[in-house]
């Protein structure tokens, strides 16, 4: 004959009254080692958060990025130095004066390896030289956006429709990214992503048999960006 169910007894042994509610006490030990796999899906789950803000913050980073840019280019073009120092050179003969018979006349010439302009103005800027009241100057013709060779334009018309740009005079042009630069304020960067003026060439003046000649003696370093 099988003995009747002793709950009480039971209970007692587990060390808790039977009151009838369920014993839900957990059948590990206090300082088990927790669950392994859980603990990895939590930082699983912290990592992805983190990996769907990343695209959040290199957009805004891009964005940041592109305002100070655009500020840049609209805003704070720099102005060429009042009183520019030139780094010495070899004098290298440019072009006789005579070639330079109305305003506006260039001659294209490469010294120390740069391409330059050098350009008779209708007034002095600075940087430039003076001869019996006539104005030249000289400029590199290296964009300083990216490097590509500016070329002077004297077409107000095409410079407005193609570099979206209202002159008054001729300006030098660089087609890669349109960028102007404004050869009556020292080459300064007027229109386009450029934001550097564009360095300048000191010219002086020899004597040469039957008149003179304009030679270039000294370069502006190329501006930091
Ligand atoms: S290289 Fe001249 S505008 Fe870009």
């Amino acid at each position: 004959m099988t003995a009747p169910r002793d709950d009480a007894t039971n209970d007692a042994t587990n060390g808790a009254p039977n009151d009838g509610t369920p014993d839900v006490t957990p059948d590990v030990a206090p300082d088990a080692p927790r669950d392994p796999e859980g603990s990895v899906d939590t930082e699983r789950r912290a990592l992805n958060a983190w990996l769907w803000r990343l695209p959040v913050l290199l957009a805004a980073g891009a964005g940041a990025w592109g305002v100070f840019q655009a500020a840049n280019v609209h805003f704070f073009k720099r102005r060429p130095d009042p009183t520019p120092t030139f780094v010495d050179g070899p004098p290298q003969l440019v072009a006789p004066l005579a070639r330079f018979g109305a305003v506006w006349d260039e001659v294209t010439f490469v010294y120390q390896g740069v391409p330059a302009i050098a350009v008779r103005l209708p007034g002095p800027v600075a940087g430039s030289r003076e001869v019996d009241g006539r104005h030249y100057a000289a400029y590199s013709r290296v964009c300083t956006h990216l490097g590509c060779v500016v070329a002077l334009n004297r077409d107000a018309e095409a410079i407005a429709f193609a570099f979206n740009y209202r002159a008054d005079g001729p300006q030098f042009v660089c087609r890669c990214h349109l960028s102007v630069f404004d050869p009556t304020r020292a080459g300064r960067a007027v229109a386009g992503p450029a934001i550097q003026p564009l360095p300048r060439v000191r010219l002086d003046v020899r004597d040469a048999g039957e008149g003179r000649e304009l030679v270039a003696t000294g370069l502006e370093p190329a501006p930091e960006s």
